[in-house]
């Protein structure tokens, strides 16, 4: 079986897996700070994929947000970037609107996306340049809507600070509404079914974005950082996504305003 298709079936496994642990209790412990949480089935899941994927693929490597790969500094070869469990505090606190997610490379290239909505059953995928799917449905290409026809998600509580609040703001209030899901791959599954237009996040890491950047790369979204960079597979990054068109708008914002351009050092602080 190729990668594709055994990541396919991993992630529904390690989605069932969830669905049944989290009937029986677990523990739920805060990482940098109170509202950070982690519990035992963030780490379990991680680990489940983990021996799933050694077992059937000795060679590839795996970042896992909960402690797997932590060492890994090159992207040679297979690697697997694996976030267990986005949208923890949902979890937490509703049971439901979070997804695993992943991305897997080969030699630094995107080989395949998934995410799984593990409550609602949903699968999003994509091969990388064979376009992507909502289970067994293709889902439709990006359409160009500028940014003040459009819906875009963000992560709230990270934007406001003095410092860059005023500059969100302004492109905030440029845009139709805004909305706040509290899981980044969720909002990446919904750029792909079109349901909001774009997504702006100050800070994330590879595990939270890299599947949902190739699945909606596949429909002609755009995925930068606020420089308009490439995003890595390493470290921490600013996200914008977005149609091409709703993407330009939000780079101008960040090229015109001097007070978030500056600002983007920190953004690794936050
Ligand atoms: C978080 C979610 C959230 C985003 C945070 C992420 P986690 O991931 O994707 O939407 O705003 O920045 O850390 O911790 O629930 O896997
Ligand atoms: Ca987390
Ligand atoms: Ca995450
Ligand atoms: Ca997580």
């Amino acid at each position: 079986m190729d990668i594709y298709n055994f990541g396919k079936e991993l992630i529904v496994k390690a989605g069932q897996f969830v669905e049944t642990r989290m009937t029986k209790e677990f523990k739920v412990d805060s990482k940098s700070n109170p509202n950070d949480l982690v519990t035992d089935v963030d780490k379990e899941t991680e680990q489940f994929l983990y021996t799933e994927i050694q077992e059937k693929f000795p060679d590839h490597r795996i970042i896992g947000e909960e402690g797997h790969g932590e060492n890994i500094t090159d992207t040679k070869g297979v690697i697997w970037i694996v976030d267990p469990i986005d949208g923890t505090l949902n979890f937490v606190h509703q049971g439901e609107n979070f997804a695993i997610s992943i991305g897997v490379f080969i030699d630094g290239e995107p080989y395949c996306g998934l995410i799984y909505d593990c409550m609602k059953r949903d699968l999003y995928h994509a091969k990388y340049k064979q376009g992507a799917f909502l289970n067994d449905q293709p889902l439709a290409h990006a359409k160009n809507e500028p940014l003040s026809k459009s819906l875009i998600a963000t992560n709230p509580k990270r934007i406001l600070r003095e410092a860059t609040k005023d500059s969100f703001f302004n492109i905030m209030a440029a845009s139709r509404s805004v909305r706040s899901y509290g899981s980044a791959a969720l909002e990446f599954a919904m750029l792909a079914k079109g349901q909001i237009a774009a997504l702006l996040f100050i800070k994330l890491h590879p595990w939270d974005y890299t599947g949902g950047q190739i699945i909606t790369g596949e429909l002609g979204y755009k995925t930068t950082d606020i420089h308009g960079n490439e995003l890595p597979l390493l470290g921490t990054t600013s996200v914008i996504s977005g149609n091409p068109e709703i993407h330009l708008d939000i780079l101008e914002f960040f090229k015109n305003d001097k007070t978030l351009h500056d600002f983007h050092d920190d953004f690794h602080n936050l």
